[in-house]
C-alpha cells in the first residue's frame, strides 16, 4: 500500500457534519502568538484577539498558541500590556481549547538562562494563570536546560511538549552533525524525560518535504509520544512539508488563520482543511466558520497592523533562507542593525561571515536567542574587525556562550575565540561543563528586594526578575507612578483606517501638492519657539479674514493696540517673553575623552559613577543593542567627569555616554 493510499480520498462532501475521519490530523493554531510575532513584530494586542476568540474556540483546534516566545517581552515593553493578564482575559473567551505557550527552556521568555528559582516560579505562575501546554525548547538542544522546568510543568499537571530545534549545516538533512540519527536521538531523549508530545521545531522554514517525511517516519518508529510539526513558511516549503509529514503519520500540524499566514509565518489552515477533506486524516473543521473568522480579522483587526507588514518586496518567500539558512526574524534584525549603523551595503559581508561565526561558536542551531547571538556578533565582526584582529567587539552573550552558560554546543567552540572571549570574564576564564543553571545564584529574593513595593504580587516580581529595566518601567506605568507614553498606547480602528487612507493618497501622489510660498505680508509675526534644547524662529501670518481682531485678542494685554490702528498691531506686539534658554550640560562642555556609543541601543547600566577612577579597558557602560549586551570599555584612564544618560535611556550611535578626564 502506498503512503498516498493511507490518506486517500473517500468522499468530497465538505459539509461540517461530514463523517469523522479515522485518524484526523490535529491542528494547533498559532495566530495569537507566532502569527503576529512572525508578521507584525509581536505587536498583536489582546483587544484585537477578542473579536474572534469565541469563534476560534469553536473550530476544534487541538490547541491555540496564545503566549510565550517574544510576547512577554513585547507586551510590557511596547504595548503597555501586562503579559499575565492576557492569559486570564483570553481564557474568559476561549473556554474549551487548550492554551499552548512557547517556553525557551531555562531562558523562559527572555534571552539568557535564569536561575532555577525564577524558572520554577515562572512555570508555576504561567500554569496558575491558565497555561495548559508548555512547548519547551532549548536553543542548543541541550536538554539539561529542561531539568528545572519539566518537573515544574509536571507538578502542575500540565502537558510537557519537548522540542527538537531543526537546523542544518548543508542544504538538506544529513552531514556530520544534523543528520537523521541526531534527530532520532533527541526524540528518544525527550521521551525519556517524560515528554507528552514531541515537536520538530523548524523555526527557519528549513525542513524540506522529503526530509520532513523521513524524520517523522523515523520518530514515529522510535518513540511513543505524538509527533508535532512546527514549520515556518519562510522558504516556501512548509505547506508541502506538512503534506509529506501527514503521509508519514505526523499527529499534529501548526497553522495560522490566513490573514496571519505565509511569509515568515506559517501556512494557512484553510488550504490544509480542504486538502484533507474526505481522507482518513480529515480535520473535520467547518471551512465556513474559518471564513467567517477571517472576514472579521480582515475587517476589524488587520487595518491596525498593515503598516507593520514588510511589503518592501513582491515575493512572499525568502530566498535567503534557502541560500544562507538565515531565519526570517534574524534577517530582519540584521538588516535593521546594519541600517541603523548606516552599513546596509555590508549585507553580503554579513552573509559570508555568518556561517564562519556559527562554526566558531560550535555550529549551534539558529533560534532565539542563539540567532541573535550569532547574528549580532557577525555584524560586530563585519563592522569592527580589521586585518589584524578578529572578534574585536565580543558581546556579553557570546562570552556567556563560550563560558558554557547556554549549555553544550553541537561541536566544540573554536578554542581561540573561546580564549579571547573569556579573557577577564567575571565568572572565570575556564569554561564550565555542568548544567548551566547550576552556577547561577538564586535571583528571586534579590529581585523582590530591588523592586520593593512597586511590585504588588508575585507576577509583578517575576516580570521584574526577567526584565529588570523595562519591567520596572512597565510597573511604573501600570501603577500610575509615571505617565504612559503615547507610543505604547493602542490606536483605534478609525485612526488606523485614517492612516491607511493617507498612505493610499500619498502613494497616488494626491497628498503632496507643493504650493508656492506666498510673499510675506505686513502682518507677519515672528515667534521664538523653544523645544528642549532646540530653538526655532517661526513666522505666523493669518490667511485672509480680519487680521486686526485676532491679533488684538492674541497679543499680550499690555501691548493691545487701538482697534483703529491695525497696522500698528504687529510691530507693537512684543515678542513673547523669550524663555530663558536652559543650558543643558553638554558632554562637549566637559574636557576629557568621551566614550561614545558604537551603535544605537539602550543603556542597561553604568558600572561607574561620576568621580570614580577608571583604567583604560575597564567596563564603564553596558549597552543593549538588538537584545545583546555590549560591555563598553573606558577609552582612556582617568576619572569619570560626566555621565550623560541613565539606565533605560535609548541612545543614538555616537552619543557621548560619559566623559573621562
Ligand atoms: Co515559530
Amino acid at each position: 500500500m502506498s503512503d498516498h493510499d493511507q490518506v486517500k480520498t473517500t468522499t468530497m462532501n465538505y459539509d461540517k457534519d461530514r463523517p469523522k475521519a479515522k485518524n484526523p490530523i490535529k491542528i494547533e493554531d498559532l495566530t495569537f502568538r507566532d502569527g503576529h510575532q512572525s508578521l507584525f513584530a509581536t505587536r498583536g494586542r489582546t483587544e484585537d484577539m477578542l473579536p474572534v476568540a469565541e469563534m476560534m474556540d469553536q473550530v476544534g483546534f487541538w490547541a491555540m498558541e496564545t503566549w510565550g516566545g517574544a510576547t512577554f517581552d513585547t507586551m510590557h515593553r511596547f504595548l503597555n500590556e501586562d503579559p499575565w493578564e492576557r492569559i486570564r482575559t483570553l481564557k474568559r473567551y476561549v473556554k474549551k481549547t487548550p492554551f499552548s505557550m512557547l517556553l525557551r527552556g531555562q531562558n523562559l521568555v527572555g534571552y539568557r538562562n535564569y536561575a532555577d528559582d525564577v524558572a520554577k516560579a515562572f512555570v508555576e505562575r504561567a500554569a496558575a494563570n491558565g497555561m495548559d501546554i508548555f512547548r519547551t525548547f532549548d536553543a542548543l538542544n541541550d536538554y539539561r536546560n529542561f531539568e528545572t522546568v519539566v518537573p515544574a510543568i509536571k507538578a502542575c499537571g500540565k502537558h510537557f511538549q519537548g522540542c527538537i530545534c531543526y537546523t542544518l549545516t548543508q542544504p538538506r538533512l544529513g552531514g556530520e552533525v544534523y543528520n537523521l540519527d541526531y534527530y532520532v536521538k533527541k526524540g528518544k531523549a525527550l521521551e525519556a524525560m517524560g515528554a507528552d508530545s514531541i515537536c520538530i521545531k523548524d523555526m527557519a522554514g528549513l525542513i524540506a518535504p522529503y526530509d520532513a517525511y523521513d524524520i517523522v517516519k523515523a520518530l514515529k518508529a522510535a518513540v511513543k509520544p505524538p509527533i508535532h510539526l512546527h514549520s515556518h513558511f519562510t522558504s516556501g516549503m512548509s505547506a508541502m512539508s506538512h503534506l509529506k509529514a501527514i503521509e508519514a503519520g505526523v499527529d499534529i500540524i501548526d497553522t495560522c488563520m490566513s490573514p496571519y499566514a505565509y511569509r515568515t509565518s506559517h501556512a494557512a489552515v484553510e488550504p490544509l482543511v480542504m486538502t484533507l477533506i474526505g481522507t482518513t486524516r480529515d480535520t473535520g473543521f467547518d471551512i465556513k466558520l474559518l471564513a467567517n473568522i477571517n472576514e472579521i480579522l480582515e475587517r476589524e483587526v488587520m487595518p491596525k497592523y498593515r503598516h507593520l507588514l514588510d511589503d518592501t518586496k513582491m515575493s512572499i518567500i525568502d530566498i535567503n533562507v534557502l541560500l544562507h539558512q538565515t531565519p526570517g526574524g534574524m534577517l530582519s534584525n540584521l538588516v535593521n542593525q546594519l541600517r541603523e549603523m548606516d552599513a546596509l551595503d555590508k549585507i553580503d559581508q554579513v552573509y559570508a561571515e555568518l556561517p564562519k561565526v556559527r562554526k566558531d561558536l560550535g555550529q549551534i542551531p539558529l533560534v532565539t536567542p542563539t540567532s541573535q547571538i550569532v547574528g549580532i556578533q557577525t555584524v560586530n565582526n563585519v563592522l569592527f574587525d580589521d586585518a589584524n584582529e578578529r572578534y574585536k567587539m565580543i558581546t556579553g552573550q557570546v562570552k556567556d556562550l563560550c563560558y558554557g552558560l547556554y549549555g553544550k554546543t553541537a561541536v566544540p567552540i573554536n578554542p581561540e575565540v573561546q580564549k579571547k572571549a573569556l579573557k577577564g570574564y567575571p565568572r572565570g576564564e575556564e569554561p564550565i561543563t555542568c548544567r548551566p543553571a547550576q552556577v547561577l545564584e538564586p535571583e528571586m529574593e534579590k529581585a523582590k528586594k530591588e523592586i520593593g513595593d512597586l511590585a504588588v504580587d508575585i507576577d509583578d516580581q517575576i516580570l521584574y526578575a526577567i526584565y529588570p529595566v523595562t519591567g520596572k518601567k512597565f510597573l511604573s506605568w501600570k501603577y500610575g507612578k509615571e505617565p504612559v507614553p503615547a507610543e505604547v498606547k493602542p490606536k483605534t480602528l478609525d485612526q488606523a483606517k485614517a492612516e491607511l487612507e493617507l498612505i493610499k493618497k500619498a502613494k497616488a501622489g494626491k497628498l503632496v501638492e507643493k504650493k508656492e510660498a506666498p510673499a510675506k505680508g505686513e502682518n507677519l509675526r515672528t515667534f521664538n519657539v523653544f523645544v528642549d534644547q532646540d530653538y526655532f524662529e517661526v513666522g505666523v501670518e493669518e490667511v485672509g479674514g480680519t487680521p486686526m481682531v485676532s491679533y488684538v485678542q492674541q497679543a499680550p494685554a499690555k501691548a493691545a493696540p487701538a482697534p483703529a490702528a491695525p497696522k500698528a498691531a504687529a510691530p507693537a506686539a512684543p515678542k513673547p517673553a523669550a524663555a530663558p534658554k536652559v543650558e543643558v550640560p553638554k558632554a562637549a562642555a566637559v574636557d576629557g575623552t568621551p566614550l561614545v556609543a558604537p551603535m544605537p541601543g539602550m543603556i542597561v547600566k553604568y558600572e561607574k559613577n561620576v568621580g570614580d577612577a577608571v583604567t583604560q579597558g575597564e567596563t564603564v557602560v553596558v549597552l543593549e543593542a538588538m537584545k545583546m549586551e555590549n560591555a563598553l570599555a573606558a577609552p582612556a584612564s582617568g576619572t569619570i567627569k560626566a555621565i550623560n544618560f541613565k539606565s533605560g535611556d535609548s541612545v543614538q550611535k555616537s552619543a557621548v555616554l560619559c566623559v573621562i578626564g
